[in-house]
């Protein structure tokens, strides 16, 4: 999605927009661009293509200026192109505008401005903005030439998602900010401050922000920040101080992100388990889901929802809590919560769960369920996102940043929090054996060692990987709590490789998918103990039958299931409701080194984004 990063203070905002630019690449983008004022005047440069082409261009003639506003555009409306790149300039050239997010109603608002004689350069919704705030620039009623009242009357005229960075020529002191349902916040310095769609983007240059909220303005000078609401009314707000140091966001060695992340996992899981779970015998606790004990006694249902990778996690979540706190439970895509209107009973949970908390299908899916009267505990990585502010309660994962657009320790974080969250639920509710309590406990605190196992073995995958990576089609077979596992492993796959990867429960096999085994194309089957075992074999002799080559993701020391397959990638045998956990290292190693070989931009997979923030 869109990044925007602006600065005001008296170093060369373009040097600093173009660098915290850069740490907001892997969101993905297709153009760039800044603005700065600069002797009275308005400098704008815009690149189509990768910001390595911003580098060279200010490289070769840089844009001085001490007041800059910058932006990757991930289009949206009108092609990536030069026009069509942000900063949006107004009419007379003196206001410049940063945008992410949709103006819904720009259609009917292009034409109002085009019949009061404003000319468009672009196809892009954004450049509404820059023409309403030049039109209320010019003549908002008592205060002309004011460049915060100007805004605040232009927002009131959108409908829809927006985070706007704006300059104007006239005032190189002053830079405004302001947003509603898309991300903000106010970076603070000494004698310099920044806005920022994201807080990795101004992590090097601070650790103190503020978090911009729905219908909030900033006026940012070099000399502070005045926060008010579309009213006007002057707002105290906590400086919020980000908990990650400057470097976490660098890849500390590893070649990418991703593989970065993977290799984070084991640190990552002890921090997620710390404090809620140090003793098999002893309850867990898990702060900050704002339920009593009664409430969670008192539960009919549970709804998890969210997208994608998150969507997996949120499947073996429905899995568990059916499993062990016997609490009915659905799994909805974000996207399709809403669509399909629900029934939403009394005494309904809505579990929202975002790696980035502010996934718009996820967000309006809580909005929605909220409205239908439920109680909605988010499962969340980053702090104080959307969807943790508009939530009843939050479960924070743990994860740290997670930069790779595949995401990876988030997804076993997920599944973690999530096994926590039914493994406390069985406790209040007494609904499970408490010795299968006590095992599963047991069985959590050992995955980190686990995770550290399988990361050791990384080369056993690559071997895997190297057999199988020309191949350009792939299934990937699981079935009960494992088959989230292969559904993730199939979207890790093809999200970053491109090799088309279909994940499928094995019991469906039979209805439709095994017309498509052949030896061009290969299975990873799920096949480690537990209720589903024996199916799991039956469906895997069903697919060598057809000459269709098998990966088995198999417990060590299974030479039966080993003499199956023709690859094996073994992992430490655990209690199978936490297997989700084992087997999504190696699942993600192999995509890891299947889109590798064939090099791909891993970190920055065509077409995606970290974060999905529009509908
Ligand atoms: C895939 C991936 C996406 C996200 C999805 C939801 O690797 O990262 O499928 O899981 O866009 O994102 P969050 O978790 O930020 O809501």
């Amino acid at each position: 999605m869109c990044g925007i990063v602006g600065y005001i203070g008296s170093r060369s905002a373009a040097q600093i927009c173009l660098e915290g630019l850069h740490r907001l690449e892997y969101r993905g983008y297709d153009s760039a661009g800044i603005a700065v004022v600069r002797d009275g005047e308005l400098d704008v440069r815009k690149v189509v293509g990768k910001l390595l082409n911003m580098d060279a261009s200010l490289a070769e003639t840089p844009l001085p200026g001490t007041i800059g506003i910058g932006h990757t555009r991930w289009a949206t409306h009108g092609k990536p192109s030069l026009d069509n790149s942000h900063p949006h300039v107004s009419m007379n050239g003196r206001i410049a505008v940063v945008h992410n997010g949709i103006i819904e109603n720009y259609g009917e608002l292009r034409e109002q401005l085009k019949a009061e004689g404003y000319e468009f350069k672009s196809q892009t919704d954004t450049e509404v903005m820059a023409h309403l705030t030049q039109k209320y620039y010019e003549g908002t009623p008592g205060a002309p030439g004011d460049l915060r009242a100007a805004v605040v009357r232009a927002v009131q005229d959108l409908r829809g998602a927006f985070a706007f960075g704006i300059i104007c020529a006239d005032n190189p002191d002053q830079l405004v900010a302001v947003r509603r349902f898309s991300p903000l916040v106010v970076g603070l310095g000494e004698g310099e401050n920044y806005i920022a769609s994201d807080m990795g983007a101004i992590r090097k240059e601070t650790d103190k922000v503020y978090v911009i909220d729905d219908d909030e303005v900033a006026l940012i000078t070099r000399e502070g920040v005045e926060l008010t609401d579309l009213d006007g009314n002057p707002l105290q707000r906590e400086a919020f101080v980000i908990p990650w140091p400057a470097d976490a966001a660098e890849k500390g060695g590893h070649k990418k992100f991703m593989h970065k992340e993977i290799h984070e996992q084991p640190d990552a899981m002890r921090a997620c388990l710390a404090g809620r779970l140090s003793d098999p015998d002893q309850p867990l606790v898990l702060e900050g889901m704002n339920l009593t004990p009664d409430e969670i006694r008192g539960l009919h249902k549970v709804v998890f929802t969210a997208c994608g990778t998150a969507y997996h996690a949120g499947l073996v979540g429905r899995f568990l809590m059916e499993y062990l706190a016997k609490i009915p439970a659905e799994c909805d895509l974000a996207a399709e919560l809403r669509a399909r209107n629900p029934v939403v009973l009394d005494d309904t949970l809505c579990v929202p769960i975002s790696q980035s908390g502010e996934t718009a299908d996820t967000l309006v899916a809580l909005r929605d369920m909220k409205d239908k009267g439920s109680k909605c505990v988010s499962v969340l990585n980053v702090v104080d996102s959307s969807i943790a502010r508009e939530s009843d309660g939050v479960v924070y994962i743990q994860a740290g940043p997670e930069i790779g657009v595949a995401s990876t320790k988030a997804f076993s974080l997920q599944v973690m929090t999530m096994t926590l969250m039914a493994i406390h639920f069985a406790e209040v509710r007494g609904t499970a054996d408490p010795a299968l309590l006590r095992e599963l406990k047991a069985a959590l605190l050992e995955m980190p060692r686990h995770a550290e196992e399988l990361l050791k073995r990384e080369d056993d995958v690559l071997a895997v990987a190297q057999k199988f990576y020309q191949l350009d089609d792939s299934l990937f077979l699981g079935r009960g709590v494992n088959l989230p596992s292969a559904m993730e492993g199939a979207l890790k796959l093809k999200e970053i490789s491109y090799i088309h990867a279909e994940g499928y429960s094995a019991g469906e096999m039979k209805h439709g998918p095994i017309a498509l085994v052949c030896p061009e194309l290969f299975t990873v089957a799920v096949a480690v103990h537990g209720d589903v075992y024996e199916k799991m074999i039956g469906n895997i002799q069903e697919i060598k039958a057809r000459s269709g080559p098998v990966i088995g993701l198999i417990d060590d020391g299974d030479s039966l299931m080993g003499e199956q397959c023709d690859a094996a990638i073994w992992v430490p045998q655990v209690p199978e409701m936490v297997s989700p956990l084992t087997t999504a290292i190696p699942l993600q190693l192999l995509a890891y080194h299947m889109a590798d070989l064939r090099g791909e931009d891993i970190d920055q997979p065509r077409n995606l984004a970290k974060t999905v923030t529009v509908e």
